[in-house]
């Protein structure tokens, strides 16, 4: 049986993480994998979570099982970060999921579960893993336009006539904030349209949310989800912990999904349920149980978002100075983009060519797309990135 097994597509993003381990240049730079690195190239345990964890080290009195949707309070303090009351706690069901990415299989499979037929429309391009679970679980896929390569903006007009495309029942898959791979975004009342075109044409609003905090803040980088969420009849929400968290491997996560009317919220919880159950049982806790502890003891909520802020503001101060290097050594304004972009991630919109090009004559590791992991970067390596890109004739 085991024979009779295919060798399956390499993840782009992981098979960079592996090649960038075996390459020995000492003046290499990972712009790879979605991962914050601090200055000194390490990826920290947020002080909260170290705290966190002390106290549950010394507080716990069991290891038993929790619950097939996880701790309900995990579910509180989560649809409270992300939502903030913008839609009655009674019509969202949820559970815990392992990582953002557990949510979005999740997610991926109540739609099948609800509606065989759905079609899921993605952005072009949007996180690969994307597809590929669509693909596995055998969803339809549909890309519409996102990113415009000559602006490097959204390309809204296109968006918008390729979701005015998707028939009643379809899924839109969103991401709430920090576009991956873009770094690209929708403003408000571009949002707004979007949510005008779902309610118009009786789609269903799927949201990916895994980078909140990165962008332009907590609050904000929710309110794109929050607006989504208070208009739309029905929607789902996949919100990922690893990253606002820094607790990647422990795998923290939450699928939301929001009924039109709170009658329907217990029979979406059920199915929820049986998904975990089906696939992996009990959800993982110990992730889930840091983060909770965080968001409802002041202190150390303040704290987390404080460290969260620090980060917040030191990526943006690498994007400009990024910009404002590349300027300099292009005489050109075409990179202000870098600037204007949200989130861990910008694509330079360059070649596959030439991103392998930067790879091998200067040690940079970019994702093929041209996405760029902005955390991988610290102001001694930006003006080497700089000088990689123009002198790769980006
Ligand atoms: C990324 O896009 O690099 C992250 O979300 C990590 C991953 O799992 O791909």
């Amino acid at each position: 049986m085991l024979g009779n097994l295919k060798a399956q597509p390499a993840d782009k993003i992981l098979a960079l993480m592996a090649k960038f381990k075996e390459d020995p240049r000492d003046q290499k730079i990972d712009l790879g994998v979605g991962v914050y690195k601090n200055a000194e190239g390490v990826t920290p345990v947020m002080r909260a979570v170290k705290e966190a964890e002390r106290r549950l080290l010394e507080e716990q009195t069991s290891k038993s099982y929790v619950a097939l949707a996880g701790d309900p309070a995990f579910a509180d303090a989560m649809i409270d970060l992300v939502l903030d009351g913008a839609v009655a706690r009674d019509r969202i069901a949820a559970i815990a999921t392992p990582g953002g990415t557990g949510a979005v299989r999740q997610a991926f499979e109540l739609v099948k579960l609800a509606n065989p037929e759905a079609r899921v429309f993605v952005s072009n391009p949007t996180w690969p893993n994307h597809v590929s679970i669509l693909k596995y679980v055998g969803i339809e896929t549909v890309a519409y336009r996102y990113f415009d390569t000559e602006t490097r903006a959204v390309d809204f007009d296109g968006m918008l006539e390729d979701l005015a495309q998707a028939n009643a029942g379809d899924v839109v898959l969103l991401h709430g904030c920090c576009h991956n791979p873009t770094g690209a975004n929708l403003n408000l009342t571009q949002w707004q349209a979007v949510v005008d075109v779902i309610n118009e044409k009786g789609l269903i609003a799927m949201i990916d949310i895994a980078y909140q905090g990165f962008g332009d803040g907590l609050e904000e980088d929710a309110a794109a989800t929050r607006l989504v969420a208070s208009s739309v009849k029905e929607g789902l929400i996949a919100a990922s912990c690893s990253k606002n968290f820094g607790v990647y491997r422990e795998r923290t996560g939450i699928l939301m999904g929001i009924s039109e009317s709170a009658d329907q919220t217990g029979i979406v919880q059920q199915n929820l349920n049986f998904l975990n159950r089906q696939n992996y049982s009990f959800p993982p806790d110990h992730g889930a149980r840091v983060v909770t502890m965080i968001l409802t003891d002041p202190e150390l909520r303040a704290d987390w978002a404080a460290e969260l802020e620090d980060i917040r503001i030191s990526m943006l101060g690498l994007r400009q100075q990024l910009a404002d290097e590349l300027q300099k050594l292009s005489g050109s304004d075409r990179f202000g983009f870098i600037a204007e972009h949200r989130g861990m991630f910008s694509q330079i919109g360059t070649t596959p060519e030439l991103v392998e090009k930067m790879r091998v004559d200067a040690g940079i590791y970019m994702v093929g797309d041209s996405r760029m992991n902005i955390a991988g970067l610290n102001e001694k390596t930006v003006p080497i990135l700089a000088k990689a890109i123009v002198d790769a004739g980006v």
